[in-house]
Protein backbone atom coordinates (compact mmCIF):
# COMPACT_ATOMS: atom_id res chain seq x y z
CA UNK A 1 0.00 0.00 0.00
CA UNK A 2 0.83 3.82 -0.79
CA UNK A 3 0.90 6.20 1.68
CA UNK A 4 0.79 9.76 2.73
CA UNK A 5 1.07 12.26 5.86
CA UNK A 6 -2.23 14.70 6.32
CA UNK A 7 -2.79 16.67 9.36
CA UNK A 8 -0.59 14.73 11.88
CA UNK A 9 -1.09 11.39 10.79
CA UNK A 10 0.05 8.97 8.25
CA UNK A 11 -2.80 7.40 5.39
CA UNK A 12 -2.57 4.02 3.41
CA UNK A 13 -4.19 3.19 0.12
CA UNK A 14 -4.79 1.38 -2.62
CA UNK A 15 -4.05 2.37 -5.86
CA UNK A 16 -4.52 0.25 -9.11
CA UNK A 17 -5.47 1.11 -13.03
CA UNK A 18 -5.31 4.45 -15.07
CA UNK A 19 -7.63 7.22 -15.89
CA UNK A 20 -9.48 9.80 -14.41
CA UNK A 21 -9.77 8.97 -10.22
CA UNK A 22 -12.40 6.89 -8.61
CA UNK A 23 -12.26 7.36 -5.05
CA UNK A 24 -13.61 4.67 -2.95
CA UNK A 25 -14.54 5.09 0.65
CA UNK A 26 -15.01 2.19 3.25
CA UNK A 27 -18.06 1.98 5.71
CA UNK A 28 -17.76 0.92 9.28
CA UNK A 29 -15.93 -1.01 11.09
CA UNK A 30 -14.29 -2.17 7.58
CA UNK A 31 -11.01 -0.69 5.75
CA UNK A 32 -10.27 -0.52 1.68
CA UNK A 33 -10.12 -4.02 1.51
CA UNK A 34 -14.00 -4.61 0.66
CA UNK A 35 -13.29 -2.55 -2.07
CA UNK A 36 -11.38 -4.83 -3.80
CA UNK A 37 -13.67 -5.95 -6.60
CA UNK A 38 -14.37 -3.09 -7.39
CA UNK A 39 -11.02 -2.31 -7.80
CA UNK A 40 -10.30 -4.99 -9.91
CA UNK A 41 -13.52 -4.38 -12.14
CA UNK A 42 -12.42 -0.54 -12.72
CA UNK A 43 -9.05 -0.52 -13.43
CA UNK A 44 -9.03 -0.87 -16.69
CA UNK A 45 -10.87 2.32 -16.92
CA UNK A 46 -10.34 4.35 -13.95
CA UNK A 47 -6.98 5.26 -11.71
CA UNK A 48 -9.03 3.48 -8.88
CA UNK A 49 -7.75 4.90 -5.45
CA UNK A 50 -9.25 3.50 -1.85
CA UNK A 51 -7.36 4.43 1.81
CA UNK A 52 -8.10 3.43 4.87
CA UNK A 53 -9.51 6.46 6.45
CA UNK A 54 -8.05 7.86 9.63
CA UNK A 55 -7.44 5.26 12.21
CA UNK A 56 -8.73 2.54 10.20
CA UNK A 57 -6.87 -0.63 8.54
CA UNK A 58 -2.99 0.07 7.66
CA UNK A 59 -3.73 3.86 8.35
CA UNK A 60 -1.56 5.10 11.71
CA UNK A 61 -3.87 4.55 14.76
CA UNK A 62 -6.25 6.85 15.82
CA UNK A 63 -5.68 9.59 18.30
CA UNK A 64 -8.87 11.54 18.54
CA UNK A 65 -11.49 10.82 20.84
CA UNK A 66 -14.11 11.72 18.55
CA UNK A 67 -13.16 10.49 14.93
CA UNK A 68 -15.74 13.25 12.58
CA UNK A 69 -16.74 12.53 9.17
CA UNK A 70 -15.62 15.81 8.05
CA UNK A 71 -12.12 15.17 9.63
CA UNK A 72 -12.47 12.44 7.22
CA UNK A 73 -13.98 14.42 4.08
CA UNK A 74 -11.01 16.84 4.49
CA UNK A 75 -8.30 14.35 4.86
CA UNK A 76 -9.83 13.34 1.10
CA UNK A 77 -9.88 16.03 -0.31
CA UNK A 78 -5.56 16.74 0.73
CA UNK A 79 -5.19 13.11 -0.80
CA UNK A 80 -6.58 14.45 -3.77
CA UNK A 81 -4.56 17.08 -4.25
CA UNK A 82 -1.70 14.56 -3.18
CA UNK A 83 -2.48 12.42 -6.05
CA UNK A 84 -3.12 15.65 -8.24
CA UNK A 85 -6.64 15.11 -9.06
CA UNK A 86 -8.35 17.72 -9.83
CA UNK A 87 -11.67 16.15 -9.89
CA UNK A 88 -12.56 12.59 -8.49
CA UNK A 89 -15.68 10.17 -9.23
CA UNK A 90 -16.43 9.58 -5.23
CA UNK A 91 -17.98 6.43 -4.27
CA UNK A 92 -18.98 5.98 -0.27
CA UNK A 93 -20.61 2.82 1.23
CA UNK A 94 -22.13 3.44 4.43
CA UNK A 95 -19.97 5.45 7.04
CA UNK A 96 -18.47 6.02 3.74
CA UNK A 97 -21.50 7.81 2.24
CA UNK A 98 -21.97 9.86 5.30
CA UNK A 99 -18.30 11.03 4.54
CA UNK A 100 -18.58 11.29 0.70
CA UNK A 101 -21.73 13.68 1.61
CA UNK A 102 -18.91 16.00 3.86
CA UNK A 103 -16.84 16.14 0.92
CA UNK A 104 -19.44 17.16 -1.36
CA UNK A 105 -20.46 20.03 1.50
CA UNK A 106 -17.19 21.08 1.87
CA UNK A 107 -15.66 20.47 -1.46
CA UNK A 108 -18.16 20.20 -4.06
CA UNK A 109 -15.57 21.51 -6.55
CA UNK A 110 -13.74 18.38 -6.31
CA UNK A 111 -16.63 16.21 -7.68
CA UNK A 112 -17.34 15.05 -10.71
CA UNK A 113 -19.76 12.20 -10.02
CA UNK A 114 -20.95 11.26 -6.65
CA UNK A 115 -21.88 7.74 -5.77
CA UNK A 116 -23.92 6.79 -2.36
CA UNK A 117 -23.84 3.14 -2.12
CA UNK A 118 -25.92 1.49 0.84
CA UNK A 119 -26.08 5.02 2.88
CA UNK A 120 -28.40 7.56 4.07
CA UNK A 121 -28.22 11.60 4.56
CA UNK A 122 -29.89 11.78 8.09
CA UNK A 123 -28.73 12.21 10.86
CA UNK A 124 -29.07 9.81 13.78
CA UNK A 125 -31.71 9.53 15.82
CA UNK A 126 -31.52 9.98 19.54
CA UNK A 127 -32.82 6.07 20.01
CA UNK A 128 -29.89 5.37 16.96
CA UNK A 129 -27.08 7.72 19.47
CA UNK A 130 -28.37 5.55 22.20
CA UNK A 131 -27.52 2.00 20.02
CA UNK A 132 -24.02 3.37 19.40
CA UNK A 133 -23.17 4.57 23.18
CA UNK A 134 -24.16 0.83 23.79
CA UNK A 135 -21.96 -0.61 21.53
CA UNK A 136 -18.90 1.44 21.89
CA UNK A 137 -19.26 0.47 25.61
CA UNK A 138 -20.03 -3.58 24.59
CA UNK A 139 -16.72 -3.56 21.94
CA UNK A 140 -14.61 -2.52 25.09
CA UNK A 141 -15.93 -4.59 27.46
CA UNK A 142 -16.33 -7.70 25.71
CA UNK A 143 -13.81 -7.10 22.64
CA UNK A 144 -14.23 -7.05 18.50
CA UNK A 145 -15.20 -10.99 17.97
CA UNK A 146 -19.43 -10.49 19.59
CA UNK A 147 -19.51 -7.34 17.37
CA UNK A 148 -18.10 -9.32 14.67
CA UNK A 149 -21.51 -11.39 14.60
CA UNK A 150 -23.60 -8.89 15.26
CA UNK A 151 -22.30 -6.55 11.97
CA UNK A 152 -22.18 -10.05 9.98
CA UNK A 153 -26.07 -10.68 10.40
CA UNK A 154 -27.14 -7.43 9.98
CA UNK A 155 -25.02 -5.97 7.13
CA UNK A 156 -24.89 -8.92 5.25
CA UNK A 157 -28.00 -10.41 3.10
CA UNK A 158 -29.17 -14.03 3.20
CA UNK A 159 -27.25 -15.12 0.41
CA UNK A 160 -23.91 -13.55 0.79
CA UNK A 161 -21.15 -15.94 0.32
CA UNK A 162 -19.10 -17.98 2.92
CA UNK A 163 -15.82 -15.52 1.33
CA UNK A 164 -17.35 -12.41 1.74
CA UNK A 165 -18.40 -12.92 5.46
CA UNK A 166 -14.72 -14.21 5.84
CA UNK A 167 -13.42 -10.71 4.82
CA UNK A 168 -15.87 -9.40 6.65
CA UNK A 169 -14.86 -10.86 9.96
CA UNK A 170 -11.14 -10.29 9.31
CA UNK A 171 -12.05 -6.63 8.57
CA UNK A 172 -14.38 -6.13 11.70
CA UNK A 173 -11.51 -7.84 14.07
CA UNK A 174 -8.95 -5.94 12.74
CA UNK A 175 -10.28 -3.11 13.40
CA UNK A 176 -8.85 -1.04 16.57
CA UNK A 177 -11.10 -0.85 19.32
CA UNK A 178 -9.96 2.66 19.96
CA UNK A 179 -10.85 3.46 16.59
CA UNK A 180 -14.41 1.48 16.55
CA UNK A 181 -15.28 4.12 19.39
CA UNK A 182 -14.10 7.30 18.33
CA UNK A 183 -15.60 6.04 14.88
CA UNK A 184 -18.85 5.48 16.33
CA UNK A 185 -19.14 8.96 18.54
CA UNK A 186 -18.10 10.86 15.23
CA UNK A 187 -21.00 9.69 13.34
CA UNK A 188 -23.49 9.99 16.48
CA UNK A 189 -22.69 13.77 15.59
CA UNK A 190 -23.17 14.36 11.81
CA UNK A 191 -25.85 16.34 11.05
CA UNK A 192 -28.78 15.96 8.44
CA UNK A 193 -27.45 16.54 4.44
CA UNK A 194 -30.11 15.99 2.78
CA UNK A 195 -29.78 19.72 1.64
CA UNK A 196 -25.92 18.86 0.40
CA UNK A 197 -27.52 16.90 -2.17
CA UNK A 198 -30.16 19.41 -3.00
CA UNK A 199 -27.24 21.62 -4.01
CA UNK A 200 -25.30 18.71 -5.45
CA UNK A 201 -25.03 19.57 -9.37
CA UNK A 202 -22.89 17.07 -10.56
CA UNK A 203 -24.43 13.39 -11.40
CA UNK A 204 -25.71 11.22 -8.48
CA UNK A 205 -25.89 7.78 -8.39
CA UNK A 206 -27.56 6.15 -5.37
CA UNK A 207 -26.94 2.22 -4.87
CA UNK A 208 -28.95 0.23 -2.72
CA UNK A 209 -28.86 -3.80 -2.15
CA UNK A 210 -32.76 -5.09 -2.62
CA UNK A 211 -32.31 -6.64 0.73
CA UNK A 212 -30.15 -3.72 3.17
CA UNK A 213 -31.89 -3.34 6.13
CA UNK A 214 -29.90 -0.81 7.92
CA UNK A 215 -30.22 1.37 5.46
CA UNK A 216 -32.91 0.45 3.26
CA UNK A 217 -34.50 1.59 0.20
CA UNK A 218 -36.93 3.97 1.56
CA UNK A 219 -33.24 6.31 2.54
CA UNK A 220 -32.22 5.79 -0.93
CA UNK A 221 -35.08 6.71 -2.86
CA UNK A 222 -35.28 9.98 -0.28
CA UNK A 223 -31.45 10.81 -1.78
CA UNK A 224 -32.13 10.09 -5.18
CA UNK A 225 -35.14 12.35 -4.78
CA UNK A 226 -33.48 15.24 -3.28
CA UNK A 227 -30.27 15.25 -6.14
CA UNK A 228 -31.12 17.31 -8.80
CA UNK A 229 -29.61 14.86 -10.87
CA UNK A 230 -29.77 11.37 -9.62
CA UNK A 231 -29.95 7.96 -10.66
CA UNK A 232 -31.20 5.17 -8.51
CA UNK A 233 -29.81 1.27 -8.59
CA UNK A 234 -31.28 -1.11 -6.17
CA UNK A 235 -28.74 -4.43 -6.25
CA UNK A 236 -30.72 -8.03 -6.83
CA UNK A 237 -29.75 -10.41 -4.19
CA UNK A 238 -27.43 -7.64 -1.82
CA UNK A 239 -28.18 -6.43 1.49
CA UNK A 240 -25.78 -3.54 3.22
CA UNK A 241 -22.64 -4.61 1.48
CA UNK A 242 -23.83 -4.51 -2.28
CA UNK A 243 -20.12 -3.50 -3.77
CA UNK A 244 -18.91 -7.11 -1.83
CA UNK A 245 -21.85 -9.17 -2.25
CA UNK A 246 -22.91 -8.33 -6.11
CA UNK A 247 -19.69 -6.90 -7.18
CA UNK A 248 -20.84 -6.79 -11.01
CA UNK A 249 -24.47 -5.46 -10.86
CA UNK A 250 -22.46 -2.53 -8.79
CA UNK A 251 -19.74 -2.18 -11.05
CA UNK A 252 -22.35 -1.57 -13.78
CA UNK A 253 -24.14 1.08 -11.85
CA UNK A 254 -20.94 2.89 -11.03
CA UNK A 255 -19.93 2.54 -15.17
CA UNK A 256 -23.53 4.20 -16.01
CA UNK A 257 -23.07 6.72 -13.79
CA UNK A 258 -19.52 7.89 -14.73
CA UNK A 259 -20.57 7.78 -18.27
CA UNK A 260 -23.32 10.45 -17.61
CA UNK A 261 -20.82 12.96 -16.56
CA UNK A 262 -19.95 15.65 -19.38
C1 LIG B 1 -21.58 1.19 7.96
O1 LIG B 1 -21.80 0.16 7.31
O2 LIG B 1 -20.66 1.97 7.66
C2 LIG B 1 -22.44 1.47 9.18
O3 LIG B 1 -23.60 0.68 9.12
C3 LIG B 1 -22.77 2.93 9.29
C4 LIG B 1 -23.50 3.27 10.56
O4 LIG B 1 -23.24 2.65 11.61
O5 LIG B 1 -24.30 4.21 10.53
Amino acid sequence: MKTFDVAGTTIAYREVGDGPVALFVHGFPLDSTMWLDQLDLHRGRRRCVAPDLRGFGASDPVVEPVLAVERHADDLVALCDHLEAETVDLVGLSMGGYVALAFAERHPDRLRTLALVDTRAGADTEEAKHRRDLMAVDVTVRGRGPLADELLDALLGPDAALHVRARMRTMVEGTRVDTIVAALAGMAQRPDRLDVLRRTLVPVGVVVGEHDTVTPLAEAEAMADAAPNARLDVIGGAGHMAPMENPVEVATALEVLWASAV
